[in-house]
């Protein structure tokens, strides 16, 4: 049966996954440029992937405020949550995938440096350094992008074991 581009009660449609798959594969980026700007220290590997952290980070946040509109809108017809834990688990995700940019953004905005996102000026600098913001980020963005990545691998080592030990077919609905 082709794939519908609403959910359904069995499976995902064709947006959900879109931007499910799209936006793990922007993850993926992500993350292997937070690794390298820890591990890969002043390295070419660290060059390529942290050179544009900030602007793949600018295009999940635009990503995951459609997704989120999206699974409200769907919210009645997507596949029942299999468990509360399931439930709270992706809620976690979406409140993460949503505060990590954002919190990075407003210290953007605090630097009153500029910021363009693949040859778009989305701030133009220039402005006073507001210290609540910078502080905010420096706080919490780094940290708080770590638990996002403890909760993702958490998330794909539920979805492997879910499909390896009990007969729910959640793979299905989203591979
Ligand atoms: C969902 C998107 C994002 C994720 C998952 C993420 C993740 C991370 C992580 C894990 C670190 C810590 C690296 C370390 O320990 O050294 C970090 C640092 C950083 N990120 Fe992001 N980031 C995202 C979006 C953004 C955006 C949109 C910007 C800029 C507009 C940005 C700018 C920075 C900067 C400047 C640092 C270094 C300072 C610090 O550790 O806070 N990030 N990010
Ligand atoms: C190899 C990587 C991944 C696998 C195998 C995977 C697998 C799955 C599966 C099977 C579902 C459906 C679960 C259900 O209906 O109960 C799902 C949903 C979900 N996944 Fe993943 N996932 C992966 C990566 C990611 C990443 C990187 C994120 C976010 C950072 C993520 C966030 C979510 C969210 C929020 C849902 C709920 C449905 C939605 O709103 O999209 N996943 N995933």
């Amino acid at each position: 049966m082709a794939l519908a581009v609403m959910d359904s009660s069995s499976r995902y449609g064709l947006v959900s996954r879109a931007l499910h798959w799209g936006m793990a594969l922007l993850f993926v980026w992500q993350f292997s440029s937070a690794v390298a700007r820890v591990w890969l220290e002043d390295t070419a590997i660290e060059g390529f992937l942290w050179g544009a952290h900030s602007q793949v980070g600018v295009v999940l946040m635009a990503l995951v405020v459609i997704r989120a509109v999206w699974a409200v809108m769907n919210a009645s017809r997507r596949p029942p949550a299999v468990s509360v834990m399931a439930k709270l688990g992706h809620v976690a995700l979406y409140g993460l995938m949503i505060v990590v940019p954002a919190i990075a953004l407003i210290r953007q905005y605090g630097s009153g440096r500029a910021l363009d996102v693949f040859g778009l000026s989305l701030m133009s600098g220039g402005g006073e350094r507001i210290e609540w913001m910078t502080n905010l980020g420096g706080l919490l963005h780094g940290e708080l992008g770590w638990a996002l990545f403890a909760l993702v691998v958490g998330h794909v080592v539920m979805a492997v074991l879910h499909r390896k030990l009990t007969n729910h077919s959640i793979m299905t609905r989203m591979a």
